[in-house]
């Protein structure tokens, strides 16, 4: 029996070509990542003008509907054909930029220039290769906040871990026993911890949409004093 435990994968570890093989390119977008649109659409003034992170780029439909009004984004994806995708929309936004970069590898982090008005992460722990490498990504996230900035995640990503499916990208030194999906459940227990620790205000919200009042998934803020 192994004597690695989630608490440390001992990477990180490099990426490789399976590693980045293709995710969410040509998937629709997720309730969490639609609900995050709507909810910014509702509320222009926390992006406009202002300098995005957004990890996890999916299909850039989240892109797609901000870039006019944004001082610049910065998005992260493990996807190359993701990466692809995005050069190709947004090939003429010089403010538009995506990186090929494993979110929990801190080596990267000196890649993601400047600090942040607003970062966005629907799935902040779901394809964790372990709670240290979890535990650098928010560590990240907080030093990339500006004061009065905010980090918008999404309740079904917070109850939510990846049970090793290979067959899309993934982080490298994530094992792939389905057991470990529970391990990259944050929980709304976890979420709670990680305001405490680091002085973030939480407030959940519930962006509707006009048609289907109940299709939004629950959103949870954490700002930055
Ligand atoms: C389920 S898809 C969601 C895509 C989009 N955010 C949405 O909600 O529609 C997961 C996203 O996380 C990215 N991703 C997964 N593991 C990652 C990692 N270790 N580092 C960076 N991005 C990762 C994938 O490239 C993909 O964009």
């Amino acid at each position: 029996m192994s004597n690695i435990t989630f608490a440390d994968c001992g990477g990180p570890f490099e990426l490789t070509a399976a590693h980045t093989i293709s995710s969410w390119e040509s998937q629709p977008t997720t309730g969490a990542e639609a609900a995050v649109t709507a909810f910014l659409q509702q509320w222009p003034q926390l992006y406009t003008g202002k300098r995005v992170l957004h990890v996890g780029v999916g299909n850039c439909s989240l892109p797609a509907a901000l870039a006019d009004d944004l001082a610049a984004y910065v998005g992260l994806t493990i996807s190359l054909p993701e990466k692809r995708l995005f050069e190709e929309k947004f090939a003429a936004t010089e403010h538009m930029r995506v990186l090929l970069t494993n979110k929990y590898d801190p080596r990267d982090y000196s890649r993601i220039e400047g600090f942040f008005d607003l970062i966005i992460d629907v799935n902040l722990k779901s394809f964790a290769c372990c709670e240290k490498h979890f535990n650098q990504l928010i560590a990240l996230c907080n030093e990339r906040l500006k004061s009065g900035a905010t980090l918008i995640t999404a309740e079904s990503g917070v109850l939510w871990g990846w049970p090793g499916n290979t067959k899309m990208a993934y982080t490298p030194g994530a094992r792939l026993d389905p057991s470990l999906a529970e391990d990259r459940v944050l929980g709304l227990d976890g979420l709670e911890r990680l305001s405490r620790s680091f002085g973030l205000d939480l407030t959940c919200v519930v962006p509707a949409i006009r048609d289907a009042p109940d299709a939004m998934d629950k959103l949870w803020l954490l700002r930055k004093a």
